[in-house]
């Protein structure tokens, strides 16, 4: 039998391998590409749990186009290739002042390999990881995807504008080219089954990990940045969307382009609901039954006041909406981390 495989880059990730297990679920064979410069083989092991399978794996470098290009040779000689999910990315803001550079090395040169590797071999469908962040603060929330984008407020952001840019341009050039740009808004949680989930290397700069990791007493209190800002209680608001809706979000997105003659459509991915940071400590407390410790402190230099989702478009033009509460989230998070407890 011939397969529909799907190109997964990144899919040791955090939302790649939830993708993966998606993808297989819709009858789609993923084949990952991932250098494991951000994630751990161990990942693999997880997937294979829930999938009583080892999905395909090639340890290859997304900017070495050489490489990408045996991939697709190879893939090619066992079936067709449905299209490309391109997660692979360099994606902790603060560093990437630090090391510009390496984020536009990386996080460009790898659309751009692909996206030529793509064209030499036909390949059409491509789903792209974007983020709000695009967006930086914008005007009117909830945000839709006709808002603007506003001066990157740092290299990872203006890496993610530059290549929808570099995207959009290819799309115009390339008449094969379908492309969903998928702009994330902050995902969180683990899959139910707590076998796989985000796995920050050192010391974690998102919420969840960094609140789960400290009621797991590995790390000081959780500190709220800000409580001044102009929002119901002072803390920023964001919308946290369960990372197996976002995972489905890919799934949907792909079946979509399958239809597409040359179509570029962004997408807002995320719930539509905005949660400040005391409203998501007390939700895990409540989900959880236990007590969250932390203390407020200082603004975060860089951080927005408040953005949530128009998700309306993706409704209407994938057939996408979240399905999980921010309560199962926050589980899962918690269920997840008690796991990585026992096994580290
Ligand atoms: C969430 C809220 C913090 C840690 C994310 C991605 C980023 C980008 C956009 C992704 C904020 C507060 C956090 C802590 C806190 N795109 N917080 N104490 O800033 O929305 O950015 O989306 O592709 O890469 O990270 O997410 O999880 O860092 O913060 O009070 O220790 O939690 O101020 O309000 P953010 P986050």
């Amino acid at each position: 039998m011939k397969l529909n495989q799907v190109i997964i880059t990144g899919g040791a990730g955090y939302i790649g391998s939830h993708t993966v297990v998606e993808l297989i679920h819709a009858g789609y064979e993923p084949v990952i590409i991932d250098n494991f410069s951000n994630s751990h083989p161990r990942v693999l092991d997880g997937l294979e749990r829930i999938l009583n399978r080892r999905p395909q794996l090639f340890e290859v470098d997304c900017c070495d186009e050489t490489a990408l290009n045996g991939v697709f040779e190879s893939c090619l000689q066992q079936g067709n290739i449905a299209g490309v999910i391109h997660f692979a990315a360099f994606k902790a803001v603060g560093e990437s002042t630090a090391e510009p550079l390496q984020y536009f090395r990386n996080n460009i040169g790898s659309t751009a390999a692909l996206l030529a590797v793509m064209h030499r071999h036909g390949v059409g469908s491509f789903v792209f990881s974007s983020s709000c962040t695009v967006y930086g603060q914008p005007e009117q929330i909830p945000v839709d995807e006709h808002a603007p984008f506003l001066p990157a407020e740092s290299p990872y952001g203006y890496t993610k504008q530059a290549c929808e840019r570099l995207i959009s341009d290819a799309h115009f050039a390339h008449s094969e080219l379908n492309v969903t740009l998928l702009r994330y808004f902050n995902p969180i949680g683990a899959h139910p089954t707590g076998l796989i989930g985000e796995l920050p290397l050192g010391h974690p700069n998102n919420l969840i990990p960094f609140l789960t990791q400290a009621t797991a007493g590995l790390r000081d209190p959780l500190t709220v940045f800000g409580n001044d800002y102009p929002t119901a209680d002072g803390t920023c608001v964001r919308d946290y969307i369960h990372v197996v809706d976002l995972a489905k979000a890919h799934v949907a997105a792909l079946n979509w382009l399958q239809d597409q003659h040359h179509a570029c459509e962004a997408l807002n991915l995320g719930t539509g609901n905005g949660s400040t940071v005391l409203q998501v400590i007390q939700a895990f407390e409540t989900a959880n039954n236990i007590q969250v410790p932390h203390a407020i402190g200082p603004r975060r230099p860089g951080d927005v006041t408040a953005i949530y989702a128009d998700a309306k478009k993706a409704k209407k033009l994938i057939g996408w909406e979240c399905e999980l509460s921010l309560e199962e989230a926050l589980k899962d998070a918690w269920n997840w981390q008690k796991k990585l407890g026992e096994t580290s």
